[in-house]
């Protein structure tokens, strides 16, 4: 393994750890309102410290990016963590075991490790840029259909972006029509990572944020799939609007969206 990757590993286990031992007693979380509908707990900012503290112990020079504390440290280095230590922080307050942890590293603006690490199942998805990508050491490759005919879909519906309901629902409309069924789980690394493991066909979704998909990104395309954004370009951890699927597939869902796309959208 990648000596950057293990130390990858080691954080995201380390975050795990405390995450799923918080998820046994809820009662004694700290919630915080961060924005309308959106909430931090203790847990996240605690997750977030140990992810930083492990990876500066070992490259004390490498610049941070994380959900919760922003930029950290070495901000004109080649290397760049993005950590998003609990993904998924709706469910892990209501008591719904579904969350993660993500950590990716960038190399010279570069997706290059990726961990997600879902602590209740004991679940860890890697990848090493041109390596392949693996669930607990396994690898994984995503899903090949060529149309959306009894396909699966994973989505997040757009709780911060209210202004565009009407847009993704159109979206979703059109997409429905076509697939076997459409899931919301709640975290957008592990839906990456399950279309990574060909659990999922394929995943979109709208107002997301880099270190939301950052380290499923790489997961996806060293397990032969694409990620593009809306029109099919590379703008998406700009814009935040994401497409993930096989090569072929990921055509059809960007033909079927156009049609439904805002002008903002359209222009990324
Ligand atoms: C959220 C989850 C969710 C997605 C939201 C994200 P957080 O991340 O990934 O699935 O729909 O857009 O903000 O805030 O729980 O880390
Ligand atoms: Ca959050
Ligand atoms: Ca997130
Ligand atoms: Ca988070």
């Amino acid at each position: 393994m990648h000596p950057m990757l293990n130390i990858a590993v080691r954080a995201a286990r380390s975050a795990g750890n405390v995450i799923s031992r918080a998820f046994e007693q809820l009662d004694k979380v700290e919630v915080e309102a961060k924005g309308s509908n959106d909430f931090v707990t203790n847990i996240d900012k605690q997750a977030e410290n140990i992810i930083k503290d492990i990876i500066l112990k070992s490259y004390p020079d490498h610049a941070i990016i994380g959900e919760e504390s922003g930029l950290t440290a070495g901000k004109d280095s080649d290397y760049q963590w993005i950590i998003d230590p609990l993904d998924g922080t709706t469910n892990f307050v209501r008591g719904i075991p579904h969350f993660a942890v993500s950590i990716a590293l960038k190399v010279k603006g570069k997706l290059d490790q990726a961990v997600v690490y879902d602590p209740i199942r004991g679940e860890l998805f890697t990848a090493s840029r041109g390596k392949g990508a693996q669930l607990n050491n396994v690898r994984i490759r995503v899903k090949g259909g060529k149309d959306l005919s009894g396909s699966i879909l994973a989505t997040g519906f757009p709780f911060k972006q209210k202004h565009n309901t009407d847009a993704y629902l159109a979206m979703f409309s059109e997409l429905f029509a076509k697939t076997a069924d459409i899931r919301r789980a709640g975290s957008a690394a592990l839906d990456l990572a399950y279309v990574a493991a060909g659990r999922m066909d394929g995943y979109w979704e709208l107002g997301l944020k880099p270190w939301d998909t950052a380290a499923g990104e790489l997961l996806v395309i060293e397990a032969g799939g694409l990620v593009t954004d809306f029109v099919g370009g590379h703008q998406h951890s700009a814009s935040g609007n994401l497409v993930a699927a096989n090569p072929r597939l990921i055509k059809q869902i960007l033909t079927d969206i156009r049609p439904h796309l805002t002008p903002a959208m359209k222009a990324k």
